[in-house]
């Protein structure tokens, strides 16, 4: 058996990774999808206790990249420099995202380290010598098979398209060097078999389990048509295959070969989060690579959907490229990272669309949600001074709010800290906001308001400090997806000098009735979510 990296092995961290993207332009929604899922993860993993690594980065050789710096006329790596720069590390500063590391594929510290690997791999008897001749997508940087072409039409008519990104392949004819891929099947095989949970959801693992089933061929990882990459140790008219260079970073950008104890810390990685269009990479050749040198294999392999606008890929390449800011400026970033794994099943495909944002921001958040938190702070204001007052009338009401809190609490870190099931955990949190609702609309405190006899006051005070101490749970629970408004919530509810700050707090804890002390000074604070203006939509 193959060993895996689990999270829990004294003084590993708890790793996790996003693709490192392509460079040949800025990012689009479909990358701030899978990287807010990383972040959302990450955090969740933090506020359990855990020590977690974040890693992001990009992918910045190969043709792709290449082709786009030519065009514009500028050396790859200028373009690659003013992109990561001005492009991909301020969006993801501006989504919150909370990365321990940015890796870049041009940095020394990888290129290194992945001459050393593919060295090792050559002195191993990993590598040969020999030709190879078929369709090349560049979108994918892959060579396809001739049985999974599109014929084309139209202004493509006549030729053969990459399923992907439906634009022609191009016949390729090289003298490559090759990676005994088709030696790992069977052991690939085993391995999936004997983890049922390396590959998620289940349909990936059954698309991966079929694809080695028919047999691998052995992959052609170095190119000498063009020079910008890594060039092969031993003969350096080539340059490594781009994939092999891409997949190293989750090795070299955590110690491989340079801080054994950094990487021992860290490596391998528990979780790989990507889209499906690179599941192959990630649950074939990735883990046959680690063989060959003898290196663990990851925890898991979970691949997203793809988000889809007009029925298409989101893509750059298709001209469907949504920019993640034209949407932040409008909802802001706490409802664009909530949104996003909300929405959709993550695992599943599933549509963009403007006008469910808008909906489910009006519904879910300003109403449900943010108008639940100002109407109990207003309350706790008005009938008690902004002082929290203490509960001494629990009755069954209030004993169905404390069951529904600790199962809201269960099943939220079940879906979203064990199965990377975001939009499970959401509806565990919401319907548990639902409740609380649906409690202060049964209990009518406005109407208890008016009976001035001490069991008035105590059933009132009672109301309150239930619902306020079910708004400081969901603050916890949702600081992970919404960051900013979850600590204007604690704010308003007076939490931080009694329970300190929001991102210290366990999940573990969370469900944990009466942590709220009476007495916290309960403030009005900003609204959590304004109300749209009415713009005309994008
Ligand atoms: O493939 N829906 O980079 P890339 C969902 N450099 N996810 C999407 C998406 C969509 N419409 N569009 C993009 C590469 N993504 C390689 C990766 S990793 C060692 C090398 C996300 O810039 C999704 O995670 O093409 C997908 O796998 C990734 O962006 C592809 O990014
Ligand atoms: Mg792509």
């Amino acid at each position: 058996m193959v060993a895996t990296g689990t999270g829990n092995q004294s003084g590993k961290a708890f790793y996790v990774t996003t693709p490192i993207y392509y460079v040949n332009d800025a990012p689009h929604l479909g990358h701030a999808y899978t990287t807010v899922a990383g972040d959302v993860l990450t955090r969740w993993r933090r506020q359990r206790g855990e020590q977690v690594w974040f890693l992001t980065g990009t992918d910045e050789h190969g043709q792709k990249v290449l082709r786009t710096a030519e065009a514009k006329g500028v050396t790859p790596q200028e373009w690659c420099d003013k992109l990561v720069e001005e492009a991909w590390k301020p969006l993801w500063r501006h989504l919150e995202i909370a990365n321990d590391d940015f890796i870049r594929t041009t940095e020394k510290r990888h290129t290194d380290r992945v001459r050393e690997f593919v060295q090792d791999l050559y002195d191993k008897g990993e590598i040969y010598q020999g030709g190879y001749e078929g369709p090349y997508c560049v979108g994918c940087e892959e060579y396809k098979l001739p049985g999974e072409l599109l014929a084309g039409e139209g202004e493509h008519a006549g030729k053969q398209l990459c399923p992907i990104h439906k634009r022609p392949v191009e016949i390729l004819k090289e003298e490559n060097y090759f990676f005994k891929l088709s030696e790992y099947g069977d052991k690939l095989l085993a391995h999936y078999e004997a983890n049922p949970g390396f590959i998620q959801p289940e349909s990936a693992r059954n698309e991966v389990v079929n694809f080695v089933r028919q047999g691998l061929q052995d992959l052609s990882i170095s190119r000498s048509t063009f020079d910008w990459g890594v060039p092969i140790p031993w003969d350096d008219r080539h340059v490594i295959y781009v994939w092999v260079d891409a997949l190293l970073n989750y090795a070299t950008a955590v110690g491989y070969n340079q801080n054994q104890d950094t990487f021992d810390a860290t490596f391998p990685a528990d979780v790989h989060l990507l889209g499906k269009d690179i599941l192959r990479f990630h649950a074939v050749i990735w883990p046959a690579l680690l063989m060959a040198n003898g290196l663990r294999l990851p925890g898991r392999i979970v691949a997203n959907g793809w988000l889809l606008v007009g029925g298409e890929k989101m893509s750059k390449s298709n001209l469907t490229g949504i920019s993640p800011r034209d949407i932040t400026s409008h909802f802001g970033v706490d409802a664009f990272r909530w949104y996003l794994l909300r929405a959709i099943a993550y695992g599943q495909d599933g549509s963009f669309s403007w006008e469910d944002l808008a909906a489910r921001y009006t519904s879910e958040l300003a109403n449900d949600y943010g108008n639940l938190a100002s109407r109990v702070a207003a309350m706790v204001g008005k009938y008690f001074d902004g002082v929290l007052p203490e509960a001494k009338a629990d009755g069954d009401a209030e004993k169905a709010i404390h069951d529904g809190l600790a199962k809201a609490v269960a099943d939220a870190d079940r879906k979203i800290g064990d199965d990377v099931e975001f939009q499970a955990g959401i509806q565990a949190i919401f319907d548990f906001v639902k409740q609380v609702n649906g409690y202060i609309s049964d209990q009518e405190p406005w109407k208890v308001a008016k009976d001035d006899s001490p069991e008035g006051r105590a059933r009132l005070a009672t109301i309150l400090y239930t619902a306020a101490e079910s708004l400081r749970a969901v603050a916890v629970l949702l600081n992970p997806f919404m960051p900013a408004s979850s600590q204007r919530l604690w704010e308003s509810l007076g939490a931080e000098p009694a329970l300190g700050a929001l991102a210290d707090q366990r999940v573990q804890d969370a469900g944990e009735w009466g942590r709220l002390p009476a007495g916290a000074t309960v403030t009005k604070g900003a609204i959590l979510f304004p109300r749209l203006e009415d713009k005309p939509t994008a």
